[in-house]
């Protein structure tokens, strides 16, 4: 059997549960697919996140913990990382309306992006927002007018590209020179000066993302080394450089591996920035939510060719892109107990595609038509990457807190799939 990756899942009985909740009620009542979620896990991640730095750090530079909204987007999860002490990272006016409608304020949010339109400016602006995170030198006419229109001064910093390969794959790395993101060291002091030149401006920073799904620390280190030697060199030119946003991209487990120990990321912290004085925020996605969740299935049926079995799931890429997208590899496991023989399936959902396969030659206890599975570490960039391809009604979701079961978005219907249309 998988292992489960989260200690909020356990098998009690017969059957899995979430929390103190019967997976296989949750079905019952809910209907599947259905992504069910632990808000215990999601405050358990951020208060080991605060724990490890508290253990290192100085007070006076604990990070602000600024959830990458983009993970999940669900007010509901917002809500319970705001209640847990989170802030908010954003990349889009429609995260800034999620934030503000789950009770962040504007103070509370950073913004990144790297094509903001006027209208998302003017609307960060107007929100009060922390900082806006720009990518571009082309960026700071736009951003100095929509702040002199509104009578303000916006308070931006400059996204430091490291040229750093990192993240588990190719789509998500985002610190490699040839990427689209942020701007190499030799661009930033540029972007001061033109900054300091603009009225309606106030530098406050960098920023920094270097990948998602990030295993090794030493990645991290160098990055904040490259970031450190830019603080340097701008405070040597005379520069105020009071904060810094360092990022997320902290790995969690999807098998078998130990997730990246928020220890090592507090210690390289310690190490490499907390020397610069700075106050520091941090950008964490998938470690908050990715293995607060399962995506919860039933097997429609099990096809048999000449040369193997296809277990078919009412999931599909849809619901789950990550497989489809990225080569992403996720765990399923029965929910109900089983010492069933093991059997090698194929895992392929409805969608009209090859594309939806979502594992090829996996080992799983026999099922049979209408077992019951839970797709694991379904947390994160799950829900919020899920579409209507084929027209599927984009899946429910569920929180668990303790032994009670929040519906907090219910299936769309089929009106709902055709309201938008003329
Ligand atoms: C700018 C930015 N910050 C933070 C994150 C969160 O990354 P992760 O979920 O890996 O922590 C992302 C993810 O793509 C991002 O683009």
């Amino acid at each position: 059997m998988q292992k489960l990756l989260s200690s909020k899942m356990a098998y009690q009985g017969t059957s899995l549960h979430v929390e103190d909740v019967d997976l296989k009620d949750v079905a019952k009542q809910f209907g599947t697919p259905c992504y069910v979620y632990s808000a215990a896990h999601i405050r358990g991640q951020l208060q080991e996140l605060q724990q490890a730095f508290e253990a290192v750090l100085p007070k006076a530079h604990m990070p602000k913990f600024c959830y990458a909204t983009k993970a999940n987007s669900n007010i509901n999860i917002l809500k319970t990382i705001k209640d847990a002490g989170g802030h908010l990272e954003i990349v889009s006016e429609g995260e800034l309306f999620r934030g503000l409608k789950a009770g962040f304020k504007g103070s509370d949010i950073v913004m990144t992006g790297i094509g903001k339109q006027d209208s998302e400016i003017r609307a960060a602006l107007n929100a009060g927002i922390k900082q806006l995170n720009l990518e571009a030198i082309e960026e700071l006419e736009t951003v100095n007018a929509i702040a002199a229109e509104l009578g303000l001064k916006a308070p931006v910093a400059f996204r430091l590209n490291p040229n750093i390969a990192a993240g588990g794959d190719d789509k998500i790395m985002t610190g490699r020179a040839r990427d689209k993101f942020g701007l190499g060291p030799d661009r930033i002091l540029e972007a001061y000066e033109t900054a300091h030149k603009l009225p309606n401006l106030e530098v406050v920073g960098l920023s920094m993302h270097i990948g998602s799904q990030i295993h090794e620390v030493w990645l991290f280190r160098q990055a904040y080394g490259v970031m450190a030697e830019m603080v340097q060199t701008l405070r040597a030119e005379g520069y105020k450089v009071p904060r810094l946003d360092i990022g997320g991209g902290f790995g969690i487990a999807y098998q078998e591996e130990e997730p990246l120990p928020a220890k090592d990321i507090a210690e390289a912290v310690r190490d490499i920035i907390v020397p610069l004085d700075v106050e520091i925020l941090m950008e964490p996605g998938r470690f908050v939510v990715g293995n607060c969740g399962v995506l919860l299935s039933e097997v429609i049926n099990i096809k048999h060719t000449t040369d193997k079995s296809f277990l078919v799931c009412d999931f599909a890429m849809n619901d789950i892109m990550r497989p489809s997208l990225y080569n992403a590899w996720h765990s399923i496991v029965p929910v109900a107990k089983t010492n069933a023989t093991d059997t090698t399936y194929d895992i392929v959902g409805p969608v009209c595609e090859t594309g939806d396969t979502f594992a090829r030659s996996r080992t799983l206890p026999q099922l049979e038509k209408g077992d019951l599975v839970a797709v694991q570490s379904a947390g994160a960039y799950c829900s919020s990457m899920a579409s209507n391809y084929n027209s599927r009604p984009m899946a429910p979701e569920v929180l668990i807190d303790g032994d009670k079961a929040t519906l907090i978005r219910r299936r769309q219907t089929f009106d709902d799939l055709i309201a938008l249309e003329a």
